[in-house]
């Protein structure tokens, strides 16, 4: 079975190539590069350099596949407040331009990036299916807008498809294989990496004044290798059953605090951070119910403590050892 990847030399695409090709998928990779590494897409996959905008590309990239797993698609939520243009025209104009090359190849099957920025401020915890969606930035909007149309129109055309909505993604590959760390990242966890190897001189805490047991943000961190997993688990169940949208998240709470205390222990270093005044739109607490997943793909995760979530990450970060 072939599965066309789009977004696939990103940080999180790159590791889902890795998960199919490491299960016997046959996988082709369609990316424009301007956010990911070609260097982090395995050599086993077949790579087109090109955009989701452009049928044409689409078409090339589409031959001989069976299912798409669509990851490209611009992520910063900051950014997105600034210029929405931007995310309305790639993430919604370019996910339904390559729907359309889909339909033109006959090919139904759909695994779609969501995020729990769908969900908005949290109006209890933990978040699942059920909670209201009230995206509080464009970002968050555009990632609902793509669900609503596969609900109907699509659907209605023939598309059976997966939405997993993503909680905070972390970690690398625990075999190492991609290499290249995300440019100017906007997460917290490769900002902590980036400030123990010295690439920033330190990091801003967003308020420690929440409540929650320490008083800065709570949030629920999840493995990229385990997020991986639950996309081939998707595109299986999709050969046979109907649409479904799940929450991917380890169901595990970790405060700034706690990420700060572990990242000093495992990498050894200081790890300055200063404390500032909270982000505006931050929540105090956003943590995932994950039991559909588990119910529906008999998902589970493997690397998702913070322990492993940060020792995986050091890996790629940490600075090359001296040689004499
Ligand atoms: C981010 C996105 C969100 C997306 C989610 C999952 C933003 C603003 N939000 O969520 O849309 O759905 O990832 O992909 O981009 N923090 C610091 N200092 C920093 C960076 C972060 O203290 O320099 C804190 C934040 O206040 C928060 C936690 O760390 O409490 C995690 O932040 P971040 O990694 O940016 O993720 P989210 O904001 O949860």
């Amino acid at each position: 079975m072939k599965v066309l990847v789009t977004g696939g030399a990103g940080y999180i695409g790159s590791h889902v190539v890795l998960e199919l090709l490491d299960q016997g998928f046959d996988v082709s990779v369609l990316d424009d590069l301007s956010m990911g590494a070609r260097e982090n897409v395995d050599e086993r996959a077949e790579f087109f350099l090109g955009s989701i905008l452009n049928p044409e590309d689409n078409a090339k990239a589409l031959e001989g596949v069976d299912a798409v797993i669509h990851m490209a698609a611009f992520k910063a939520a900051g950014e997105s407040v600034e210029n929405p243009e931007k995310y309305e025209k790639n993430n919604v104009g370019g996910t339904l331009t390559l729907l359309g090359s889909m339909l033109d190849h006959g090919i139904h099957r759909f695994v779609f990036s969501s995020s729990a920025a769908v969900y908005g401020d949290p109006q209890y915890l933990p978040v699942d299916e059920k909670h209201p969606v009230v995206p509080i930035n464009p970002y968050g909007q555009t990632k609902l807008d793509i669900e609503g149309k596969l609900e109907n129109s699509y659907s209605d055309r023939g598309i059976r498809f997966a939405s997993l909505r993503y909680f905070n993604a972390a970690g690398y590959d625990i075999l190492g294989r991609v290499r290249i760390p995300e440019a100017a990242p906007n997460n917290l966890l490769p900002i902590v990496m980036e400030a123990a190897n010295g690439t920033r001189a330190s990091l801003d805490v967003f308020g420690n004044d929440y409540e929650t047991r320490d008083g800065t943000g709570v949030r629920d961190y999840i493995h990229v290798t385990d997020l991986a997993k639950a996309h081939i688990l998707a595109v299986e169940r999709l050969e046979k059953s109907s649409s479904f949208t799940i929450n991917l998240g380890s169901e595990k709470g970790y405060s700034v605090q706690e990420v700060l205390d572990t990242a000093r222990t495992v990498t050894g270093m200081p790890i300055l951070a200063n404390i500032t005044g909270r982000r505006p739109g931050d929540p105090p607490k956003l943590v995932a119910s994950s039991q559909k997943a588990k119910e529906l793909l008999g998902w589970s995760t493997k690397h998702s403590d913070l322990e492993s979530l940060i020792s995986s990450m050091w890996e790629i970060y940490k600075p090359a050892e001296a040689t004499f």
